[in-house]
């Protein structure tokens, strides 16, 4: 099963991706995580989507495109996967689909997870991330066992540089003007499905597992 996350940033698309990887025994591919892994590591590529991010914006389409395709392309990738945070744009999204028609394959569902611009900052203020192993906590929804402990792998958990309130509203825009067409795209597409993501997380899951079956 092949499936898109769609979303405003801190729409919850981490959090369902991991859920829906667990599952369904499939990778959880965000591009977002592999940009953060590389500034970590000091890599080239990282130095250059750091600039962009930093920034709110979006890393151009011709770093983001080859990174993926060559992750999907690893052998984990045979039986499916949950892609988080890619297609961002109307580019990224044909040529996934190009790469994947030329396989004989393609985009089971693209699932929107909707939560209104309002709910969207308080969230983002209160999350806390692991820079290693991408895991994802909220100080009020889903604190880690020990404060600014990683449950998961035990490193110590940070406020992502973008997640700063202005740089958060200039995401936002991006997010509308650049992102938002794709749910168009996949609406065309009749692989659109959309859930409700200001519920409880669980309750977003179960929408999400109703439709994946
Ligand atoms: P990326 O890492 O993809 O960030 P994003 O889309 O902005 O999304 P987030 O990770 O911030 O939010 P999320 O929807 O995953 O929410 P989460 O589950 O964490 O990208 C970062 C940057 O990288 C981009 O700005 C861009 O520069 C670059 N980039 C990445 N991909 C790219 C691409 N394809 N093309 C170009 N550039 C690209 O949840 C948020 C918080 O809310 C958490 O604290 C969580 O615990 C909490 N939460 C989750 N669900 C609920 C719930 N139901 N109720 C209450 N709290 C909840
Ligand atoms: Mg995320």
């Amino acid at each position: 099963m092949k499936i898109i996350m769609l979303g405003a940033p801190g729409a919850g698309k981490g959090t369902q991706a991991k859920m829906i990887a667990e599952k369904y025994g499939i990778p959880h591919i965000s591009t977002g995580d592999i940009f953060r892994a590389n500034i970590k590591n000091g890599t080239q590529l990282g130095m250059e989507a750091k600039q962009y991010m930093d920034q709110g914006l979006l890393v151009p389409d011709e770093l983001t495109v080859k990174i993926l395709l060559d992750r999907v392309a690893r052998e984990d990738c045979a039986g499916g996967y949950v892609l988080d945070g890619f297609p961002r744009t109307i580019p990224q999204a044909e040529v996934l689909d190009e790469a994947l028609t030329a396989q004989n394959e393609k985009i089971d569902y693209a699932i929107d997870v909707d939560v209104p611009d309002e709910n969207i900052v308080k969230r983002m203020s209160g999350r806390r991330a692991c820079l290693k192993c991408g895991a994802t906590y909220h100080l009020e929804h889903i604190p880690p066992r020990t404060e600014g402990i990683c449950d998961s792998c035990g490193s110590g958990l940070v406020l992502r540089d973008d997640d700063r309130p202005e740089t958060v509203l200039n995401r936002l825009k991006v997010y509308h003007d650049q992102t938002q067409p794709l749910i168009d795209y996949y609406s065309r597409k009749k692989i659109l499905r959309t859930v409700d993501g200001t519920m409880d997380m669980q309750d977003v899951f179960h929408a999400i597992t109703a439709i994946l079956g």
